[in-house]
């Protein structure tokens, strides 16, 4: 049997995945393609969709702008992507189109796979930031049993409304001036925003003045791979963690919601930083 795989999204020539995925098929022995749909914001989507739907297509992941839009077009939704409210990867299960949202728990999983200590920990944990990809770690932590989970960001109704997406274990919400002043309170700094994304290298969210030399900081923002904010965290004394690996399990939990296959990352992490840096 040969696979169909796909991405929509808008603009996606430059995406990543299919050389993540075509890794894939190549760890597990399969035949197929993973192509790039790009859907523009003129096009009627849902006759889109339905293009897909008669390609028979196994699965396909989803991103901006249409990770919420999606939600409409699928038969069923799985209970991560209802927590979050959008969707990263869809599965079509004999034509039952089901989504899910590999986001916040690839991101889990990266982060335990670099820090294994951190599962035995009760740690407390700061994001920064109350956006989409806030929402998705948020609930990949707090599902995956880390129970302080606290949110920093400049609009506070923002954070707010993420909290009430979990109800389990604690969560402050704060400023970003307040997270700069009681930053040697938390064990991992998690930076979920845009800020300090190429072409703005030299801006960060905050400042780390107080950041606790034994932390692990973590930035999702991959290009560039150092950002300011990890370079500061790091001449702190403090572990870090790149954003480009949050890419490579999330695509990998998608693929295995598509094939039952497991594959291992091994060296692709550094394969890919090459080609992020190169
Ligand atoms: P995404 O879905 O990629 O996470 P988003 O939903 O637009 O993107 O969220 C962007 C996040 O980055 C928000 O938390 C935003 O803060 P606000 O909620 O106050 O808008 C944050 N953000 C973006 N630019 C920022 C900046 N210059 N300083 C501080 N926070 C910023």
């Amino acid at each position: 049997m040969s696979y169909l795989f796909g991405l929509i999204g808008y603009p996606i020539k430059h995406s990543l995945s299919p050389w993540i995925h075509q890794q894939f098929m190549e760890k597990a022995n399969i035949i197929g393609e993973y192509n790039l749909f790009e859907i523009n914001l003129e096009t009627d989507f849902k006759n889109e969709i339905n293009k897909l739907r008669q390609k028979n297509i196994n699965g396909f992941n989803v991103t901006v702008p249409y990770k919420e839009t999606i939600i409409n077009e699928l038969d069923e939704l799985d209970e991560q992507a209802q927590k979050i409210g959008a969707v990263n990867t869809v599965l079509n299960s004999n034509g039952k189109l089901i989504g899910y949202n590999t986001d916040g728990l690839g991101y889990v999983k990266s982060l335990e796979g670099a820090y294994p200590a951190i599962k035995n920990k009760e740690l407390n944990i700061l994001l920064l930031g109350a956006g989409g990809a806030a929402r998705g770690i948020y609930n990949g932590l707090k599902s995956s049993g880390y129970l302080n989970v606290d949110i920093a960001n400049r609009t506070l109704e923002k954070a707010e409304e993420i909290k009430h997406t979990n109800i389990s274990g604690m969560t402050n919400v704060l400023t970003l001036n307040e997270a700069e002043q009681v930053l040697d309170r938390y064990d991992i700094v998690i930076q979920t925003t845009s800020v300090g994304m190429k072409p703005n290298i030299d801006t960060q969210i905050i400042s780390l003045d107080k950041l606790k030399s034994t932390a692990i900081i973590s930035d999702i923002v991959y290009q560039p791979i150092m950002t300011q904010f990890l370079k500061e965290g790091k001449k702190r004394g403090a572990s870090i963690h790149k954003g480009h690996t949050m890419l490579l399990y999330q695509a990998e939990l998608a693929f295995n919601i598509w094939t039952e296959k497991q594959v291992e990352i091994g060296n692709m992490s550094l394969k890919l930083q090459t080609i992020l840096e190169g």
